[in-house]
């Protein structure tokens, strides 16, 4: 059974969507309950609900993959701007192959977590922030007794829907909400994952101290997240240097660079990461970059680059210049949080 929900402004309790501490009623759309307490990013929310609703009536004559190529025609860009093909392409291949990528990243944190002794949950709930088109939500379903999806915006849901419906997911709440307001009372969760979502949210601290703010005696907090100083591109834009910039001029650089706002990404880099994740959770956190976490998760190497890879950080030496070099400029890092 999924907990009662709790109002996203005031956190009273709420009993059928209404809060009787503040007064509020949230709407619903279709099976979709909307505790949003401020606009998605790149859309009003009114906007957003008509986008999702003409996704929802869509639905159920085309394929998910369909659905989300016709999600990225049918409407502009972040501020109205026409993307460059090839960032469609980019964004609708991530969308589409959501699940394939979650089911790796759920395998590392299950073997990190048991590396690192932090229980490994089993049954209980789960809760994804920011869970998009619903990758994940289909892999934890089959491992926690309920999962909670929340996303802020409605039409990522609406096609997370579809997802789960080809999957015949049956144990998956979908709530439109805030991660800054997780409308989800203290205590409530055994595992809490939020993939890609805080480079991307209003307010980082806040996010952090919600998402731990859920975790039950045993729950772990799992997340990942590009790094601001990578020697890669920047993965949203795919523009080299980005984040070596200081963050006033990343804009007009990403706009002389590719034609397109740079806004409503913040990465960060591993100090950044690892004050958040101290100020959220005390002494019990740890951040890990890409290499740490093949080093603690045994996951096999799955290309010759791999393979070197593991040969390298096999070695202490090895580990400690790999990992010193990843901290700084590798693409991207986990972050486990546990009470
Ligand atoms: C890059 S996508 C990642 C989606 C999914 N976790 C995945 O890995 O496929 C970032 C997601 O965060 C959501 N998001 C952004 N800001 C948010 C906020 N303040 N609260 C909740 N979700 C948010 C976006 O709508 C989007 O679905
Ligand atoms: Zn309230």
């Amino acid at each position: 059974m999924p907990p009662r929900l709790r109002c996203p402004k005031c956190g009273a309790g709420l009993c059928e969507l209404a809060c009787s501490e503040c007064g509020v009623r949230f709407p619903k759309l279709g099976e979709i309950a909307d505790l949003r307490v401020f606009d998605p990013p790149y859309d009003s929310k009114d906007a957003d609900w008509q986008h999702a609703t003409e996704l929802l009536r869509k639905s159920s004559q085309v394929s998910l993959a369909d659905l989300i190529v016709f999600h990225f025609q049918s409407r502009p860009g972040p501020e109205g701007v026409t993307l460059p093909p090839d960032l469609v392409r980019r964004y609708i291949n991530f969308k589409v192959n959501a699940r394939e990528r979650e089911q790796k990243q759920r395998e590392e944190a299950r073997s990190l977590m048991a590396c690192l002794g932090v229980p490994v949950a089993d049954g209980g709930l789960a809760v994804d922030i920011g869970c998009g088109t619903g990758g994940a939500l289909v892999v934890l379903s089959a491992e926690f007794d309920h999962v909670i999806g929340i996303d802020i915006s409605m039409s990522n849901l609406a096609l997370a829907k579809k997802r789960l419906e080809e999957h015949d997911v049956l144990n998956v709440t979908l709530l439109a909400g805030c991660a800054e307001s997780l409308p989800l009372p203290d205590g409530s969760a055994r595992y809490v994952t939020a993939s890609d979502v805080i480079e991307h949210v209003r307010d980082q601290e806040r996010f952090m101290r919600d998402a731990y703010r859920l975790l039950d005696a045993d729950g772990c907090f799992r997340l990942n997240s590009p790094n601001r100083y990578t020697l890669g591109r920047e993965v949203h834009v795919n523009v080299f240097g980005v984040g070596f910039l200081p963050r006033a001029w990343q804009s007009r650089f990403v706009q002389i660079m590719r034609g397109i706002p740079y806004e409503h990404k913040r990465p960060l880099s591993y100090r950044e990461l690892v004050c958040l994740c101290r100020a959220a959770a005390d002494d019990k956190h740890r951040a890990l970059t890409e290499t740490e976490v093949i080093r603690h998760a045994s996951i096999p190497a799955a290309s010759t680059k791999g393979l070197l890879r593991r040969a390298v950080i096999s070695s202490p030496f090895g580990a400690w210049v790999v990992s010193t070099l990843e901290r700084r400029f590798g693409r991207s890092y986990v972050a486990l949080l546990w009470r």
